[in-house]
């Protein structure tokens, strides 16, 4: 493994300050990882020297602009092992990007009587879309269950599929559990049923090498604010023989051929036909810098540092008395907990008092904290610039927490 992370934790430096006098330990990249100093001056870099606005000026810095911005498509493409650009769309992030195959895909395609398949695992943005584009078309939903160890109950796919079942939906990664789903072979038995599918990336692609071409998935979306890149901006990647079958979804500049009153406008073509109005150019440049950051860093070091540190931390928090752990040996970047029978706010709030940031509340999978039975989890989530030191101090802290609140 090559991995240096003095170095790394120090391309980001809101990693060096302080939370209530206390050395910031950052457990919360699940939610919104920081910025290393390359992205955060490509964006500034744009808005002093190159900024104009896209795809309509035939000045030269609109044409830079521009060539800058398809660059970044480009770039995608090559990350995801997308087959052509044209498979890239940009979106604000993960719930756009659902949100578009929904409201394209589906309510184009869904008729009364199908039904979807989607996961008791999902967050709230592979879960809402496709409850409103079913209640709009008279679709079913169908739940894939999980098992108490925290995976997919995947043996049960082949009975919720029948002859008008329509679409998969999974997450790759869960972010309450860090579960690490099956997605080739969900994709293969989907696609085997002739279904649509779509895989939810957000908790993925900073873990380890996303390739969609062997994932064999129609769909696959992620957002830029969790793998070190700016806040909203996001991928959604469609296969290029579905996303030139769909309509658009959103209406307005940039993504037409010809507009003639009263009616009769003529769309673009895909990708830019899912892009109607000004983009998030910065936001592009600065993904565009984050995905090179992780490239050159090497999302295999970076996943083999992570597998270390997590076991570590799994390990290390295991000895914690009172500590309830949610979730599979094996997993990416989050571990869930509550303590004895301590709200999670509670134990959130005290954390922070010693400098520890991690996540409290339903994690936006209220199914899921359903299924354990418990109105909220803590959840501290771990990235490539995490330290054993921080995990050190999460353990000890949520001792010390025990002690004082008992239980
Ligand atoms: C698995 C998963 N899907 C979707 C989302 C939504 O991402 P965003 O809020 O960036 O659109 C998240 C965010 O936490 C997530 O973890």
């Amino acid at each position: 493994m090559n991995f240096d992370l003095t170095r790394v934790r120090a391309d980001f430096p809101i990693l060096a300050r302080e939370v209530n006098g206390q050395p910031l330990a950052y457990l919360d990249s699940a939610a919104s990882a920081q910025k290393p100093l390359v992205v955060i001056n490509a964006e500034s870099h744009f808005y002093q020297h190159g900024y104009a606005a896209v795809h309509r000026g035939i000045h030269t810095m609109s044409a830079e602009a521009t060539t800058e911005m398809e660059n970044v498509r480009t770039q995608a493409a090559r990350f995801l092992n997308a087959a052509s650009p044209e498979e890239i769309v940009f979106v604000k992030g993960t719930t756009e990007g659902i949100n578009l195959v929904a409201n394209s895909w589906g309510a184009s395609q869904l008729q009364p009587g199908d039904n979807l398949i989607i996961t008791a695992m999902e967050h709230h943005a592979n879960i809402v879309p496709w409850q409103m584009v079913a209640a709009r078309t008279g679709a079913e939903i169908r739940v894939l269950a999980i098992t108490d160890d925290g995976e997919l109950a995947t043996e049960q796919l082949a009975s919720l599929i029948d002859s008008r079942t329509r679409l998969l939906a999974v997450t790759h990664v869960s972010n309450v559990l860090g579960t690490i789903n099956p997605v080739e072979a969900l994709v293969a038995q989907a696609k085997a049923a002739g279904l649509i599918t779509l895989v939810d990336g957000a908790q993925a692609v900073m873990h380890q090498k996303v390739d969609v071409q062997a994932i064999d998935c129609d769909f696959y979306v992620f957002s830029g604010h969790k793998i070190y890149g700016p806040s909203g901006i996001g991928i959604l990647y469609g296969r290029k023989t579905v996303l030139d079958t769909l309509p658009p979804w959103e209406g307005g500049g940039s993504m037409i051929d010809v507009v003639t009153l009263p009616e009769g406008t003529t769309y673009g073509k895909a990708p830019w036909r899912f892009e109607a109005g000004s983009p998030n150019t910065a936001g592009i440049i600065g993904l565009g810098a984050a995905l090179a950051y992780v490239e050159e860093l090497g999302l295999e070091n970076i996943q083999q540092r992570e597998q270390i540190l997590m076991r570590y931390a799994l390990d290390k928090l295991a000895s914690v008395p009172g500590i309830q752990m949610y979730g599979p040996q094996h997993r990416a970047g989050v571990i869930a907990f509550n303590l004895g029978p301590h709200h999670a706010y509670d134990v959130g709030s005290f954390l922070d008092q010693y400098g520890i940031a991690i996540r409290t509340g339903h994690h936006c999978a209220m199914p899921l904290m359903k299924h354990y039975g418990v109105p909220a989890m803590c959840r501290a989530s771990f990235a490539m610039y995490n330290s054993e030191e921080e995990a050190d101090r999460l353990a000890a802290g949520l001792t010390r927490i025990h002690r004082l609140l008992g239980g």
